[in-house]
């Protein structure tokens, strides 16, 4: 080989490596580009990790306002050290054939999560689903099943969650007839919500057609039980529901909690002392807001809220760094280090938004998010 071949030759092999591994470290809001240069596709995320590799699920947006709807459907990728990411392409598709499907193209998929079943051997995704042309007024649950973490993953029905179930802490109240006022549909924030959800009994009046179910998140526990969690009744009441051993449907046991709070974006965590701590955030769309945080020594509560998360500037508290939080991902191989990962929403162009991911720290009982410009795993040693 002469000179100038060996040259190339480096030079070629210098360009892929340098593509393939060019992270070492994250760079919260920055542009996140994958193995081919583009940046990172899966708003509203989550992340599985099986067999020593990571998968990051989210929304695939496009560009514009239009890419707020499903257009594509939801993107995976994959990472050995959390820092690159290679597109494993669309892990479950919208139906472009069909208009009247309840993907099809143009409908919302929002906040997809996926988790392995020991049992079934298959990778079980959840999402928030809108029918098309609803708006949110849908508010179902949506759940697709595949043999490869990589999909394709085929679409199985939607729900409403837990017809016909009442929760395990339901009063009396909610068991009475519900008024005819009541019957019609609120907007989904508080500010036309007439009253307290209680008082307005949305529980009892969803019960025969199923719960509505919009942010949500999936969280297995350590004996392999899973749960949804979901805002629900007109989102001012989050509902933590049992799912059933193949996690395709809910077991009816579920508990409301957090009432009037209008938590969305929810995301649970338990450390190896087994306590359980949850980060969400206030119901204001595609505007940021100051974060939430609680604990628990059951998944089923009580819970406890904590207050934000935040410390920082006034800024920073206020709308937990321009971000909603949308999981926390357990890094694998150390002890309790958990990463807050939250989206940067861009509504007026959809493609555009970034990825916040911040470590989370321990402060006695209380769980801290602290800005980083760039930060590495290291924190966790
Ligand atoms: C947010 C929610 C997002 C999306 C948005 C639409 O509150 O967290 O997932 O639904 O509202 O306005």
């Amino acid at each position: 080989m002469n000179r100038y071949l060996l040259l190339l030759f480096m030079g070629i092999l210098c360009s892929c490596t340098t593509k393939n591994s060019r992270y070492t470290n994250f760079q919260p809001g920055q542009v996140w580009e994958d193995n081919n240069g583009q940046h990172i596709n899966a708003h509203g995320g989550g992340i599985l990790y099986h067999n020593d590799t990571y998968y990051w699920y989210g929304e695939h947006k496009i560009e514009g306002h239009q890419g707020n709807t499903a257009q594509v459907g939801v993107h995976v990728y994959s990472s050995k050290d959390l820092y690159n990411w290679k597109d494993e392409g669309i892990a479950l598709e919208v139906d472009t054939l069909n208009p009247k499907a309840d993907i099809a193209k143009g409908c919302i998929i929002e906040r997809p999560k996926v988790i392995y079943n020991q049992k079934t051997n298959k990778y079980i995704m959840w999402f928030h689903l809108e029918l098309i042309s609803l708006g949110y007024d849908a508010a179902r649950s949506g759940v697709a099943i595949s043999d490869s973490p990589t999909g394709p993953f085929t679409y199985l029905k939607s729900m409403r969650p837990n017809k016909g179930n009442w929760p395990l802490n339901v009063e009396e109240f909610h068991k009475r007839a519900v008024a005819d006022s009541v019957k019609s549909a609120y907007c989904g924030g508080k500010e036309c919500l007439p009253n307290h959800p209680d008082s307005l009994n949305i529980l009892g009046r969803d019960f025969e057609g199923g719960q509505m179910a919009r942010d949500m998140n999936l969280f297995v526990d350590d004996n392999g039980k899973a749960y949804h969690l979901y805002s629900s009744e007109e989102n001012s009441t989050l509902h933590i529901a049992e799912l059933s051993d193949d996690y395709l449907s809910h077991t009816g046991n579920y508990v409301r909690v957090f009432p009037n709070r209008y938590m969305e974006a929810p995301s649970i965590m338990k450390t190896s002392e087994g306590k359980y701590y949850f980060i969400g955030s206030d119901c204001t769309s595609w505007n940021p807001n100051p974060a939430r945080s609680a604990t628990s020594d059951h998944i089923f509560g009580p819970w406890t809220e904590l207050g934000n998360p935040v410390i920082g500037t006034e800024d920073q508290k206020a709308t937990t760094f321009k971000s909603q939080s949308t999981y926390i991902l357990p890094v694998q191989g150390k002890k309790d280090a958990f990463i807050f990962m939250a989206d940067r929403w861009k509504p007026n162009n959809a493609i555009d938004g970034r990825y916040i991911w911040l470590p989370i720290q321990f402060d006695n009982d209380r769980i801290i998010l602290e800005w980083k410009d760039q930060w590495d795993l290291s924190v966790f040693n």
